[in-house]
């Protein structure tokens, strides 16, 4: 085991100024520096403050911070993204980044504030934020014009960045028909028939996300494959007939007990031989980790629903086996974010025997 280094007092300063590095990514999204440096490396400092019309003061003391934070790399008088950030550019990753750094910054950032007295009071006080008297952030959204837009965008650049463990990592070979349970935008569902051509997929969700699920899937020529159906995942029952139960970015949402609940719901629709797939971040079994969830855990304890958790991997295997799931497994594919899929079947033969 490698022993973790004890914190030095170095360490303290990306704690002691996290919200001024995050405003140091955020200024240079917003300012698109990031696609000015990919059109033109090796940009002088007076010619990054002309383009991004800023004062010289001010492109200065953006460029320390986009280069201290590794953000931008200084090559004499000239300055270029750092490779990672090109690399975003080349595979066509960097607009979703730059979609999550939003979401960020106008959903997760103000709320984050409360996140001593969520703590305290155990509930998503950031939640306050935003209009509205419900209690958990999905059904706030329609209360601010533009905000269902923005949580979807980010939402979807989210699962875009995360999912290719749910797209990639599963073994489809036996599956036709998913219900997609709390699916949002659609992005999940557009990923899964584009990448595997036999699949069929139905976005349960909220009637204000499947008008945005219902745009995606129009925009992406789908809508002989995916199709929506508007329920509440509690108060409803889940349509018959499908042979895969997803819960993607949903069982991160509730309670202990609110997640058994629909993890029963699911064990009841799904055909005997098919299975439920659970996507999203996990925490680690031991409490250690990983800092990815422990600071996602800020967003999670204020804003989505009182109990949001990260919960770790043992905590979905232990409620599928209270629901009386005959089996179940983990999938990770590694990558620099902790998700993965625990895949559970109803009855024990599972597609791997
Ligand atoms: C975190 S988002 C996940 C979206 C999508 N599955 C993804 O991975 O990108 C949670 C989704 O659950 C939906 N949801 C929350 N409560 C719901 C309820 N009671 N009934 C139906 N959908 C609900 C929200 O509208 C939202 O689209």
């Amino acid at each position: 085991m490698t022993a973790t280094p004890h914190l030095t007092m170095a360490d303290l300063v990306p704690l002691l100024f996290g919200h001024a590095a995050f405003q140091q990514l955020n200024a240079a999204c917003e300012l698109r520096l990031p696609e000015l440096l990919h059109e033109r490396p090796g940009s002088t400092r007076e010619e990054i403050a002309k383009e991004l019309e800023l004062p010289e003061r001010s492109a200065a003391v953006l460029l320390l911070g986009t280069t201290s934070l590794r953000l931008t790399v200084k090559q004499g008088d000239g300055y270029a993204n750092a490779f990672v950030v090109e690399a975003a550019f080349d595979d066509g990753t960097w607009t979703h980044l730059r979609d999550i750094v939003e979401f960020q910054a106008r959903i997760a950032y103000a709320p984050a504030a409360e996140y001593t007295a969520s703590l305290r009071a155990g509930e998503n006080l950031g939640l306050r934020h935003f209009p509205g008297r419900t209690r958990d952030l999905y059904s706030r959204l329609a209360g601010t014009p533009g905000l269902e837009e923005l949580f979807y965008k980010g939402m979807n650049s989210w699962s875009r960045i995360s999912n290719p463990v749910l797209i990639d990592g599963v073994d489809y070979g036996g599956v036709r028909r998913i219900l997609d349970i709390g699916g949002g935008g659609g992005l999940n569902a557009i990923a899964l028939v584009t990448a595997h051509p036999h699949l069929r997929v139905t976005v349960l969700d909220r009637p204000g996300a499947l008008e945005v699920a219902e745009h995606n899937i129009r925009e992406a020529g789908l809508t002989d494959r995916i199709d929506t159906h508007a329920a509440d995942i509690f108060d409803d029952e889940y349509p018959p007939g499908y042979d895969c139960v997803l819960f993607a970015h949903q069982l991160v949402i509730w309670s202990a007990a609110q997640n058994r609940a629909l993890l029963a719901k699911a064990l009841r629709a799904v055909d005997p031989t098919g299975r439920v797939l659970i996507f999203n971040a996990f925490s680690d079994d031991d409490g250690a980790g990983p800092l990815y969830t422990a600071l996602d855990g800020v967003y999670f304890t204020t804003l989505p629903f009182e109990s949001s958790t990260i919960y770790p991997w043992r905590a979905y295997e232990g409620w599928l086996d209270e629901c009386g799931y005959a089996a179940h497994r983990r999938i990770t594919i590694g990558g620099w974010t902790p998700h993965g899929v625990v895949e559970a079947y109803p009855t024990a033969a599972t597609p791997s025997d």
